[in-house]
């Protein structure tokens, strides 16, 4: 198990476009060392997502994982997902604004409007294809990742920069529009 430090924004990695996984890579012992390095510091620093450029290699992969749903509002648990490749699809022009935050910049949160749907093709960590209708919290999630593989984040989506927010205050002067986190 390897937990890496996650670039931070300024990082070339973070603006890079990054290149597909071949097929030759899936199944190496490299390969597989990249996809459990990325889970292992996904759950280290407790974010939902991350990009492999995140941890400053860029191949289009990345990791979703919903275990603590209470942090978030209207989420619920999602299943550890890995996505090679992945393509996505806006459906339908449903929108919703979200507090967003990104393990490459740390301490800020801010409000980005994202399609309430998508449909998520790619490949899984074995190489089988993989498709997925997301909706809610993961369909924001798939879209902050993908966004990671093209070397765009959050900030680049949102519609102004009046929401931006240190964490600290976030907590004493937004939080309360999340449900009250049982204690933990
Ligand atoms: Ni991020």
């Amino acid at each position: 198990m390897a937990i890496h430090r996650v670039a931070q924004l300024g990082h070339p990695a973070i603006r890079s476009k990054a290149t597909p996984v071949l097929n030759s890579e899936i199944g190496t012992q490299e390969f597989k060392r990249l996809v459990s390095d990325l889970i292992d510091t996904m759950r280290d620093y407790g974010g939902v997502g991350i990009a492999a450029p995140q941890i400053r290699v860029t191949k289009r992969l990345f990791v979703i994982e919903v275990r603590d749903a209470s942090r978030y509002r209207n989420a619920e648990p999602f299943p550890l997902t890995v996505v090679l490749n992945p393509s996505l699809t806006l459906e339908g022009t449903e929108q919703e604004t979200e507090w967003e935050g990104c393990l490459s910049i740390e301490g800020l949160r801010g409000q980005v409007p994202r399609s309430t749907h998508v449909l998520l093709k790619g490949l899984d960590a074995e190489g089988a294809p993989l498709t997925l209708e997301l909706e809610g919290f993961p369909a924001i999630v798939a879209q902050h990742e993908f966004d990671h593989l093209d070397g765009l984040v959050y900030l680049d989506r949102m519609t102004g920069m009046s929401s931006l927010t240190f964490l600290n205050e976030f907590q004493r002067y937004h939080r309360a529009q999340a449900p009250e986190r049982p204690s933990d």
